[in-house]
């Protein structure tokens, strides 16, 4: 699966109009994820989950860097994603079940956000970025 030309520019032109507000709609995504998939909190129950958390959002702008740095180097994602990697894998032991889940709630948010730009070709191009993301941060797992 290779992201084509077409789907690379219309991922980063999506982010170059999320500007700042990246961590806005991870922060979202994670609320969503927690409430539709109430399995994923179980990995977050150091943190204060409610709406609105602080400790929600600063994960979210975490994520949304992670992200960014994703859209910045989409040619060499393994390797720039390799840490991230190893910490969901070794030392957090996510199941990789679990990076779908949280996909499938950010693109339910950027569709709800964008509604005007969120094509069925949009959503298929950042479907793929996303399994790109995923498929990174899976390869450090045995
Ligand atoms: C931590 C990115 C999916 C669980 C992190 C961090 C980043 C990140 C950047 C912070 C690393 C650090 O502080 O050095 C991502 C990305 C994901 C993803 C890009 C997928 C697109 C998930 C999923 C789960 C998860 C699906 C579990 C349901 C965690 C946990 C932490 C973490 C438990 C540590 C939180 C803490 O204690 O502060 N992730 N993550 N991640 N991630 Fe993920």
């Amino acid at each position: 699966m290779v992201l084509s030309a077409s789907d690379t520019a219309a991922v980063r032109a999506l982010w170059k109009k999320l500007g700042n507000n990246v961590g806005v709609y991870t922060t979202e995504a994670l609320e969503r994820t927690f409430l539709a998939f109430p399995s994923t909190k179980t990995y977050f129950l150091h943190l204060d989950l409610r709406p609105g958390s602080t400790q929600v959002k600063a994960h979210g702008q975490k994520v949304a860097d992670a992200l960014t740095l994703a859209v910045d180097h989409l040619d060499d994602l393994p390797h720039v994603l390799s840490a991230l990697s190893d910490l969901h894998s070794h030392k957090l032991q996510v199941d990789p079940v679990n990076f779908k889940l949280l996909s499938h709630c950010l693109l339910v948010t950027l569709a709800r956000h964008y509604p005007g730009d969120f094509s069925p070709a949009l959503q298929a191009s950042l479907d793929k970025f996303l399994r790109h993301v995923i498929l990174a941060l899976a390869s450090g797992y045995p």
